[in-house]
């Protein structure tokens, strides 16, 4: 989605510090980006599609100064072109602004601005008209009272900040969406950005602008100051400074071709950082699990396959009801939401926008909200009342890896629980992750790339599993299409017979996900049945069986298989996607971090 990156220095040549910025925002996914600058009382700016270059001589923007806007876009409203790009201009030329999200009542500003002001657009996005607002505001108030103004005619969810060559100031507003304040200690520089690793670098000390609230940030007497407000009654609020616990060298590729192959390989690692669990965190969840008459697990995407695979094992090891529902549709059962349930939302990035909405309806309707999430202070970390963190380090490929099995080593934890079992579970998770660090060595790896030469060119692949892995093969198929681009579908092994079988051609690949467990008996002989109707079968499982035409062979792990059987078929995906020279950590139209509906 999009990323904005924004500095004031003392320093008088930030055009590189922005260019690298948005570079390290760019595993959020983009089109286009673009750098307003103020030189010489005057704003410079520059847009372009495609990718920012490495090297930032290499674009062509002659410009100095101490104060900058930058911004890369992912497109929502109007295509992928320069003039859509960010920072939009004002028509006057003195504020330039850069902003995520959505202003869902922007048709209707536009033609009071049009008809009324008889401003001119030269965008089709929803992003010019904030900037045309605050400049027709700005003709009669302060800056303060413009802002103020402004958000209360905006609808949505956005974060913005605009670049007013006047007071050479820059003037932030959040309302849903990210956006953080990097503060380095001397003060002679400041960092606002959508996201930590963009500055990171260069300071570990954040401020988290809250929804509502503004702030405005410049350089006066060689120093950075910064005013910080409420946006409904303009008082000033004294902000804290967090220190994030991230490592920069975590944020960069070392020595690894890819995000994601790195990001598989460090879960050699995370199921035990996983398991580092605060217990007076987890005696809450488990307080709060045994008052509920129901507890419903959401999330989207991936985060949505865990939250399935977490309500399986809820119901394998307790007597609770437990449901589970993608986000964006929880709204629509509103009646099911009241003060004696407990949702529990997943997500790696805690900033995906149908998930923030969920929870905030879960809130109104009076249920206890809870997460388990990669990110801490993230606005779903903050909105919820009670979260568990997943401890994976930063997730920079698109294609969730570490943190997906780090969220279904949680959900495992909560479920033993929740079950009185707590130690068992801990046992098993920290042999799960002995079991991965195992696992992941360069021979496996190979023996799986092997695999990948042989699927590179298939049109469909399917994947089949049963009880906890049906999740399993949903999640299997979204790395799959994500990164490969081949048609992948993931089904429960009984449902084959009403409808998939269909599919089913000579050497189709499928993948059959088949742990030793209850399950296995019923899951081969779905396998036997696609083999019978010329299916290619790649048997997933801790034994073979003469059903597969290719073994995959992976530790034997109990009730946390699913968080084994994963890894072959992330790093089967990987592979695929090299083979096909798809850039596997941006995969083609998605986002990393999904912040607009
Ligand atoms: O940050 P979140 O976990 O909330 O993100 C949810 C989905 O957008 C995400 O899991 C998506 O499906 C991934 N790209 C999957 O690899």
């Amino acid at each position: 989605m999009c990323g904005i990156f924004s500095t004031i220095s003392l320093d008088t040549n930030v055009k590189n510090l922005v260019v690298e910025g948005l570079k390290k925002l760019e595993y959020r996914g983009y089109d286009s980006f673009g750098i307003s600058l103020i030189q010489n009382n005057k704003i410079k700016n520059f847009k372009s599609t495609g990718e920012i270059p490495s090297d930032p001589s290499k674009i062509e923007f002659e410009a100095s100064g101490s104060i900058a806007i930058g911004h890369t876009r992912w497109a929502t409203h109007g295509g992928v072109n320069t003039a859509n790009a960010h920072p939009h201009l004002s028509q006057n030329q003195q504020y330039a602004i850069v902003h995520n999200g959505i202003i869902e009542n922007y048709t209707k500003l536009k033609q009071e601005l049009i008809q009324e002001h008889n401003y001119q657009f030269h965008s089709e996005t929803d992003t010019e008209v904030i900037v045309a607002y605050f400049q027709i505001l700005k003709e009669n108030l302060a800056t303060k009272q413009a802002l103020q103004t402004l958000c209360k005619k905006l609808q949505g969810r956005y974060s913005f900040i605009i670049l007013d060559n006047n007071t050479q100031e820059l003037i932030l507003a959040r309302q849903g969406s990210p956006l953080i304040i990097g503060v380095p200690k001397d003060e002679t520089s400041i960092f606002i950005a959508s996201d930590v690793p963009a500055f990171v670098k260069y300071t570990q000390n954040v401020i988290y602008l809250d929804d509502n609230q503004g702030a405005i940030l410049k350089l006066a007497d060689q120093k950075i100051q910064s005013h910080y407000f409420d946006l409904d009654t303009l008082t000033e609020i004294q902000k804290r400074i967090i220190k994030v616990e991230i490592n920069p060298e975590e944020t960069e590729l070392g020595e690894h071709p890819h995000f994601m192959i790195k990001e598989i390989w460090e879960q050699k690692d995370s199921i035990r950082k996983a398991l580092e669990q605060d217990l007076s965190t987890l005696k809450q969840f488990v307080e709060k699990f045994n008052e509920a008459e129901k507890i419903i697990f959401i999330g989207c995407g991936t985060a949505h396959k865990v939250a399935i695979c977490t309500q399986y094992l809820f119901a394998k090891l307790t007597k609770k009801i437990t449901l589970h529902e993608i986000s964006s549709e929880l709204k629509h059962q509103k009646n099911i939401l009241y003060s004696k349930t407990i949702v529990v939302a997943i997500s790696q990035s805690g900033e995906t926008a149908e998930t923030l909405e969920a929870i905030e309806l879960a809130k109104k309707h009076g249920c206890f909200t809870t997460c388990i999430t990669n990110v801490r202070e993230s606005s779903l970390d903050r909105n919820c009342d009670l979260s568990l963190f997943i401890k994976a380090g930063t997730e920079k490929a698109v294609a969730s890896t570490k943190a997906t099995t780090g969220q279904m080593a949680i959900g495992s934890l909560l479920a033993f629980a929740c079950a009185d079992r707590l130690n068992e579970g801990k046992f098993l998770l920290s042999n799960t992750g002995a079991l991965i660090n195992d696992m992941l060595n360069p021979r496996y790896e190979d023996k799986i790339s092997q695999l990948a030469k042989e699927l590179r060119y298939a049109q469909n692949m399917y994947i089949i599993g049963k009880g906890a892995n049906y999740p399993i093969a949903l999640e299997s198929a979204i790395k799959l299409q994500e990164v490969t681009y081949i048609h992948a579908e993931g089904f429960a092994g009984g449902e084959l017979k009403h409808g998939p079988l269909a599919l089913i051609t000579k050497q189709t690949p499928v993948l059959v996900i088949a742990s030793n467990d209850d399950c296995f008996q019923e899951i081969i002989s779905n396998a036997i049945e696609i083999k019978s109707r010329g299916g290619y079968i790649i048997g997933i499982s801790p034994v073979n069986n003469e059903a597969f035409d290719y073994w995959l062979k992976v530790p034997e792990a109990g009730l946390d298989s699913p968080i084994i059987n994963l890894i072959p078929i992330q790093i089967l995906a990987y592979h695929i996607s090299v083979l096909k020279d798809n850039n596997p950590d941006k995969p083609r139209n998605l986002a990393k971090s999904v912040t607009v509906k």
